[in-house]
């Protein structure tokens, strides 16, 4: 489904600051799988998910979505086709537009509207079933700004948001790290729901070795932006992961 080759790139090139991040990283993402990144702070991470989505030019390499080469796509190009939820509940979503605005903005992405037309009233009964669906009584408040609404709430609207037109690729940067346990625990259940009913093929990065076991299919660790894990989520238990990673983590202080 999405190809990784040769993948080179490094920031503040020719400068003092120069960090290489990645040095011909491949990797293949199965389809309708969920892979879940882990991996210390620095590691690249995130950097990988914003060269996927296309907020960070690579320097090398391609980056390859249904056989076809998306590395030249400009980043509103690849957003039709790949939906991204971020660490902070305040990116993804429109704090000064109401639900039905944010969801009606979603719905039209890659579509030319004027703003008068932007909410069609025969849709509104299939937003109220996607937000029904994660049991947070959203479904009442479509006329509430959306900066009223908790950090939790915001995180769920922004991934329903980024999977209401079924994208091919579903991009999680700690979605869930900036919320409470519970909430955080509750988001995740319900990630987890709307990917598998709808078999979407995701990335998701996570610092919580529970979550990468009980979630994903497959679990890949970075460190300095080479794959040093690569296994079926099957095959480890959180607690093999966190040795690790700690092993791991040791060897960068040491
Ligand atoms: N736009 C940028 N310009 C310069 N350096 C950057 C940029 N984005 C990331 N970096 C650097 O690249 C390295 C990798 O950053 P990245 O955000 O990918 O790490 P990460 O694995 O997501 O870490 P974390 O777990 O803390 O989120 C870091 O040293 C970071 O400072
Ligand atoms: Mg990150």
């Amino acid at each position: 489904m999405l190809r990784i080759k040769n993948l080179s790139k490094s920031f503040n090139m020719g400068t003092d600051h120069e960090i290489n991040i990645f040095n011909n990283l491949n990797l293949e993402i199965e389809k309708n799988k969920c892979t879940a990144i882990i991996g210390s702070n620095g590691c690249g991470k995130s950097t990988l998910l914003n060269i996927i989505g296309g907020s960070i030019p690579l320097d090398q390499g391609q980056i390859i979505i249904k056989g076809k080469d998306i590395s030249k796509l400009r980043e509103e190009k690849r957003a039709l086709h790949i939906g991204r939820v971020h660490q902070t509940p305040s990116m993804g979503v429109s704090p000064s537009l109401t639900l039905l605005e944010n969801m009606s903005l979603a719905d039209k992405k890659g579509q030319n509207f004027t703003l008068k037309k932007l909410i069609k009233k025969d849709n509104i009964d299939r937003y109220v079933e996607l937000l029904k669906a994660l049991d947070l009584c959203l479904e009442n408040n479509l006329d509430t700004k959306v900066r009223f609404l908790s950090g939790g709430q915001r995180q769920s609207l922004s991934l329903v948001m980024a999977t209401m037109k079924l994208p091919d690729l579903l991009l999680l940067d700690e979605h869930t790290a900036a919320l409470d346990p519970k909430t955080s625990s509750v988001i995740m259940k319900k990630t987890n729901e709307l990917i598998a009913k709808y078999s979407i093929t995701t990335i998701m990065i996570s610092h919580n070795m529970k979550d990468a076991v009980e979630y994903s299919d497959r679990i890949i660790m970075l460190d300095k932006g080479q794959i040093v894990l690569d296994t079926p989520s099957i095959h480890v238990t959180e607690r093999e992961l966190i040795e690790i990673y700690r092993a791991k983590l040791e060897q960068i202080v040491a």
